[in-house]
């Protein structure tokens, strides 16, 4: 969480990092601020709220320099406010910086310098690295912040500037994600990718333990011991245009309307004239062959992706699958052998505790599979083996893209161990290929009948609480159309397996608790019809998600939704997309800030 940009270099700096910090406030945004050189010293403006807030302090006022930082905040360590922002700076006012994490001994580094007659203007645990940068200043900035990194216990990725060093940029990590932009005669720092693609695809992943001096011509990498390192350059093949809006209002319902093209884009890498393309790689394929248990970790949505996986695993692969959340995971001492595969599933790449899952199971000796949207994250860097999303770059916090290719890389994987392993036919893989290839088009029915799902949400957008329920593979699209509507709108929302719901749940219904119902034509859907009878007995109202032809859910629904016939296996699929489009339309009628929910951010990388 929290976003840092840093510039150096010809463009008007003021521009380049608060539209890269605009590119980052998923990360956070309850404070930003921005740090320059300029000709009498430096230039810092920080105010709480969102980056608009800053737009306004600044009145427009152009930055003269060539150098320049940002953050935009999620806060961890002190409340937002105004002293809080970063980026923090020393006494003396000569040096600036961003932080993105935790320092976890800031307590004592500030009693020390306090001690040494540093004075401290906010709460943060960010502001001793100034102060230590002071301390150490002894002629090179770069030296100084080596010595000052060197004290610090936690996580961080940072950004320094100096009036006293007009000329460069550094940049440092430790466990929070840090990335160069090389640009021509010019250089950039961000968190992020989507802060530096309209300037350059040329990337530098800077990895743990590295340090970056950028120059507007050209660029170093040390290690904190102060040796250089060579680091190769990757080429970002986003598109500038992806992390735009693209006449869309908001970056959720974009990436929601984006999804027939992401399961598309993944099927044509994935599956190839029926054959199934995730295992090529004769070691993973050996790994996962010889792996008599599959434990997954991750958190939110991608938990919820890791739920449909167990369901397909054990169905069509038959592997023992078992789904955790890394935050609990990470700290249960899990009895974990040399037979479990551990599988790690994240957009981002870099949620702390599911990167703090992946080292556990590598510390173990265990070897790691991960899913995973960001190319180059985290995760992906230290996981055995990854497999790509191929989503693109999702902003809107809510994930919802990113979610649905997630889910088809699970389906594709469990197809492609079941025929490896003899427990489906050949036939049986080709009929599957041929109902995953229409995928795409469901889909882009599903959002053709938009305007059917805004009228739903238009009748029900003032209920205070919701009930989502579903069975068998639905039960996690119930628990992830619950959470959607829940972070999005601020609408309590619980999710529940419909079989379970008779043993509490169920005393919460009466006509003010909306039923959502999940129950697509599946091998359970006569189960799930039962428990739908026992709410419309009790007079509750329910909105049904069911299978076109359907007539008997419908019966007993207050509202139906149709969702178009496809394999019990591919449902969760089709049938989370029109409960992502009932939370934006409730979310848009409650007049909230559907791309950045209060509290939330997109990128949790802290524990
Ligand atoms: C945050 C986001 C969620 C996301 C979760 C896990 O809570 O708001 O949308 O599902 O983190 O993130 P990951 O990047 O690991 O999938």
């Amino acid at each position: 969480m929290c976003g840092i940009v840093g510039y150096i270099g010809n463009k008007d700096v003021g521009s380049v990092v608060l539209v890269g910090l605009e590119k980052l406030e998923y990360r956070g945004y309850d404070s930003a601020g921005i740090a320059a050189v300029e000709k009498d010293g430096l230039f810092v403006k920080k105010k709480m709220g969102r980056l608009s807030n800053l737009y306004a302090l600044l009145e427009n006022r152009r930055i003269d320099g060539h150098i320049a930082i940002g953050h935009t905040r999620w806060a961890t360590h002190g409340r937002p406010s105004d002293e809080n922002a970063h980026p923090h700076t020393d006494c003396k006012n000569q040096i600036a910086v961003a932080h993105n994490g935790i320092i976890e001994n800031f307590k004592e580094l500030r009693s020390e310098l306090e001690s040494k007659g540093h004075k401290f203007l906010s709460e943060t645990d960010s502001e001793v690295i100034p102060h230590l940068i002071e301390e150490y200043y002894d002629g090179s900035l770069f030296d100084a912040v080596l010595k000052a990194i060197q004290r610090l216990e936690g996580a961080f990725a940072i950004a320094v500037v100096s009036s006293l060093e007009p000329d460069v940029l550094i940049g440092a990590r430790k466990d929070s994600p840090l990335i160069v932009g090389v640009g021509d005669g010019e250089m950039l720092l961000a968190s992020d990718i989507p802060a530096i693609v309209s300037h350059t695809h040329r990337v530098i992943i800077l990895d743990n333990g590295e340090i970056a001096v950028l120059k507007k011509d050209g660029y170093q990498i040390f290690d904190f011991n102060g040796q250089k390192r060579e680091k190769a350059v990757t080429i970002v093949d986003w598109d500038a245009k992806s992390v735009e809006l693209e006449g869309f209002p908001h970056f959720m319902l974009k990436e929601i309307f984006e999804q027939p093209h992401v399961i598309e884009a993944n099927l044509h890498q994935y599956l190839r004239n029926n054959e199934f393309m995730l295992l090529k790689d004769t070691n993973l394929r050996r790994l996962l062959m010889n792996k008599r248990s599959i434990l997954i970790e991750a958190c939110g949505t991608s938990f919820h992706a890791g739920m449909v996986g167990r369901y397909l695993i054990e169905k069509l692969a038959k592997i023992d699958t078992r789904v955790e959340f890394a935050s609990e995971f990470r700290y249960r001492e899990p009895v974990i052998d040399q037979n479990v595969l551990i599988m790690a599933i994240s957009q981002s790449g870099e949620t702390a505790d599911t990167l703090a899952g992946v080292r556990l199971a590598k510390e173990a000796g265990l070897e790691v599979l991960s899913i995973v949207n960001v190319r180059d994250s985290s995760i992906a860097r230290e996981s055995d083996y990854v497999i790509y999303t191929n989503a693109g770059p999702e902003i809107g916090v809510a994930s919802t893209k990113a979610y649905t290719a997630q889910i088809l890389i699970l389906t594709l994987l469990a197809l492609e161990l079941a025929v490896l392993k003899g427990h489906i036919t050949e036939e049986d893989a080709k009929g599957y290929a041929d109902e995953l290839r229409l995928l795409p088009g469901r889909l882009a029915q599903i959002l053709e009948k938009d305007a059917q799902i805004q009228h739903l949400a238009e009748k029900y957008y003032n209920f205070n609480n919701f009930m989502f329920l579903g069975r068998g593979i639905n039960y996690p699209t119930a628990l992830e159309g619950a959470l959607k509507l829940k972070e999005i709108s601020y609408i309590h929302a619980t999710g529940y397996a419909s079989g379970e719901m008779k043993h509490g749940p169920i005393a919460l219904v009466d006509e003010n608790m909306p039923v959502v119902f999940v129950n697509p034509k599946t091998s359970v859907y006569e189960k799930a019809l039962s428990n739908m009878k026992e709410i419309e007995a009790r007079g509750g109202r329910i909105i049904s998600v069911v299978t076109e032809g359907d007539e008997k859910a419908p019966e007993i629904s207050t509202d139906v939704f149709y969702i178009p016939k496809t394999d019990e296996l591919l449902t969760p699929i089709v049938s989370i997309v029109p409960l992502q489009l009932f939370a934006y339309h409730v979310a848009v009628l409650r007049g909230c800030d559907v791309d950045k929910p209060r509290n939330l951010a997109k990128s949790v990388t802290v524990e």
